[in-house]
């Protein structure tokens, strides 16, 4: 299923990157929150690759939703992942293919198109990009590390807004980026070019694939206070395991709603 899993998510990243310079219907999920003719195309594209060589399984996907079924796999996905960089013409976004089984993430691929790079993971079997092995850094001070992070798309309306923790990181970490995808965010702290990212609010389609690739990398995924991870709780902390007390630490600082 790995393989099957690695041609859709190469088919749909070829869409996404055929489409880039071409003109792109943009529409308005909310305020900030837009949806394209691509994003709709390639959700599409990976719904039709499933159902016609496992037409049993449940697919969670972003803009289509969950089509259930009794089955105990399921696929989770986001066709485009980094949508507001695609509609600015930014060239950073993927796509991101899991497959849980009983609620257990057991295989994660994000593809990004326009670095043709194609990170992979089966639990229990490591990470690669590109098929070569991966790991996380070894950066062992959050004065020395890269973290990332992104914002909820209720940024405006709501107190938990990421801006609290954005300043005490800004004042305790090496530096921040916001490069608008958390797969990738989330695959850059596998390979190492991140030590750490935290995000609020994502959804199970941005994270679950990226979480399995950080874990099988050697990084720790967890919720904020150092629990259990889950695709479907508000709070994703991934970093390389040594700074991840440290990034505890100053999520602790600001705990609006807690
Ligand atoms: C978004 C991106 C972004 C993150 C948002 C996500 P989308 O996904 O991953 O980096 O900050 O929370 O919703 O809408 O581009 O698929
Ligand atoms: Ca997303
Ligand atoms: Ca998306």
């Amino acid at each position: 299923m790995l393989d099957f899993d690695i041609r859709v998510a190469e088919d749909a990243g070829r869409l996404l990157r055929d489409r880039v310079g071409t003109r792109i219907d943009i529409g308005h999920k909310g305020d900030i929150n837009l949806v394209t003719d691509v994003d709709l195309a390639s959700e599409r594209l990976i719904r039709d690759a499933i159902a016609t060589h496992y037409p049993r399984h449940q697919v969670l996907g972003e803009e289509g939703g969950l089509a259930d079924s009794s089955s105990d796999y399921r696929w989770v996905v986001d066709p485009l992942d980094g949508t507001t960089n695609f509609a600015h013409g930014f060239p950073v976004f993927a796509v991101s293919i899991a497959l849980e089984y009983q609620g257990e993430t057991l295989l994660g691929v994000v593809y990004d198109p326009m670095r043709d790079e194609l990170f992979a993971a089966e639990r229990g079997a490591g990470a690669t990009l590109n098929r070569r092995s991966i790991h996380v850094s070894d950066t062992a001070e959050l004065s020395q590390s890269l973290l990332s992070t992104g914002f909820p798309y209720d940024i405006r309306t709501s107190s938990l807004n990421n801006l609290d923790h954005w300043k005490n990181f800004a004042m305790n970490a090496q530096a921040l980026r916001r490069i608008g995808s958390a797969a990738l965010d989330l695959c850059y702290v596998a390979c190492g070019h991140f030590d750490g990212f935290w995000e609020l609010n994502l959804g199970a389609w941005d994270s679950a694939a990226g979480a399995l690739i950080v874990a099988e990398a050697g990084g720790l995924v967890s919720d904020f206070v150092g629990g259990q991870f889950s695709n479907y709780k508000p709070e994703t902390l991934a970093s390389n395991g040594v700074i991840h007390p440290q990034m505890m630490d100053v999520l602790a600082i600001a705990k609006p709603g807690r």
